[in-house]
């Protein structure tokens, strides 16, 4: 779709317009809450999903449900040449070399689980994984976990003023007993890309396998695993515009090879006798049990939605609307942005205000904002916060949803300040 024709402000300083979302009639859940009443700005938490997802979720159930790689009758090839079509999808989407590459969990959480538990005998004790202060605790607690099970140490990289992951101290606490690195691509509460490449260059040079958290990362643009060079890459369906309840874990090759099975039960075995079992490897190996079947297929349909859009379009209004949020945001006094946000989403505080009776006066105007500590406890805590609110954008979002936003605000101000 060329947005330039829908929103000719793009590219054109001297005409201002409001931001308009080409896309937002595509969505029909974002209509729905807005009949209703409600703005919809909490996207990084969950994102809308759009028509042609609903519809595949139907059509699946509608069609005749069947499970997959267990039977050779007509309803359980079809779900199962879906299912594996959605495989071939994310790792196009991904820039995978192989869609064998690809595992399909519950949920990110459980991926970071997968990992934390597949890889556990590749520890000693004294060895160190290395996380950021910025993580959220899907990318911290299975890793915390761990290390306290293991006797391992766990080592978190600070960040600099800006919130980004301080580079230079990372080179002092990544060294030789690092075994593994983890990092977020794109925080979920300072909404900042991070230095990914030097610090995966970092780990690499010590032989450490690296695992990158693309949970919000993958909303916003394309992302190449081979070009990142990571081991592991996990992201969930359910921010991607896609069906809650479906995790992605990419894994090179060689990585996949270390991983230990973790979950154990049908379709996952080569063999079993009462005994003993051999395994397959992945993807397969790794996906115990009835896969959520009609999530993956509709996953599959996001992702075909998302590819028919224009990119680059997306992008600039992601990017338009952000800087309307940040500039709303900076002229109002005594709100303090966390950190240097570039995307998506800012989290704030403000002066004399609690969070929390700022978000209540928020959402009886029908505002739906964040607040609280984002799933990130030790960031909040780092920062000398017990919470903070976030506004996060989806592709959908407007203009006059912010300035719905801003007028709430606005109103909650005056009564709080
Ligand atoms: N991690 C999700 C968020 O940031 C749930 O809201």
């Amino acid at each position: 779709m060329d947005i330039a024709a829908l929103n000719p402000s793009y590219g054109l300083d001297c005409l201002p317009m409001p931001i308009q979302s080409p896309w937002r009639a595509d969505f029909p859940g974002i209509l729905a809450l807005e009949a209703e009443g409600q703005t919809y700005l909490d996207s990084a938490a969950t994102a809308q999903k759009p028509q042609a997802m609903l519809d595949a979720l139907l059509g699946y159930y509608a069609g005749g449900a069947a499970n997959v790689h267990r039977a050779q009758h007509v309803p359980g090839e079809r779900a199962t040449r879906a299912f594996e079509a959605t495989r071939e999808q994310v790792a196009r989407w991904l820039n995978a070399a192989d869609a064998q590459q690809i595992i399909f969990t519950r949920s990110a959480t459980e991926a970071f689980n997968l990992l934390a538990y597949g890889l556990e005998q590749q520890f000693q004790p004294g060895d160190e994984i290395v996380i950021s202060a910025l993580e959220h605790h899907a990318n911290l607690l299975p890793w915390q976990q761990l290390a306290l099970r293991r006797q391992l140490k766990l080592v978190v990289l600070p960040l600099d003023s800006h919130g980004l992951i301080d580079l230079a101290q990372a080179a002092q606490l990544i060294g030789p007993r690092t075994r593994l690195l983890t990092a977020s691509q794109l925080s979920n509460v300072l909404g900042s890309w991070q230095p990914l490449a030097s610090l995966l260059a970092l780990a690499q040079a010590q032989g450490a396998l690296t695992v990158v958290d693309g949970s919000q990362g993958v909303v916003h643009g394309r992302h190449d695993v081979q070009a990142l060079g990571c081991d592991f890459y996990v992201c969930s369906s359910h921010k991607l515009y896609g069906p809650d309840g479906v995790g992605l874990l990419y894994g090179r090759t060689h990585a996949l090879e270390q991983l230990a099975h973790w979950q154990f039960g049908g379709e996952m075995l080569l063999h079993t006798d009462y005994r003993s079992a051999s395994f397959r490897p992945a993807s397969l190996g790794f996906e115990a049990g009835t896969p959520p079947i009609a999530a993956v297929i509709a996953l599959g349909a996001s992702l075909d939605y998302l590819t028919s859009l224009d990119a680059r379009a997306v992008s600039a209004h992601e990017a338009a609307l952000h800087t309307e949020l940040l500039s709303g945001l900076q002229q109002r006094q005594g709100v303090h942005l966390l950190g240097t946000p570039n995307v998506a989403l800012a989290s704030f505080v403000v002066e004399g205000v609690h969070h929390a009776d700022l978000a209540h006066l928020l959402s009886e105007q029908g505002i739906a904002v964040r607040a609280g500590h984002h799933c990130a406890m030790p960031l909040l805590q780092g920062l000398g916060l017990n919470g903070a609110l976030r506004v996060s954008l989806g592709l959908y979002n407007d203009a006059a949803d912010l300035q719905r936003f801003f007028s709430a605000l606005d109103q909650a101000l005056e009564l709080l300040q």
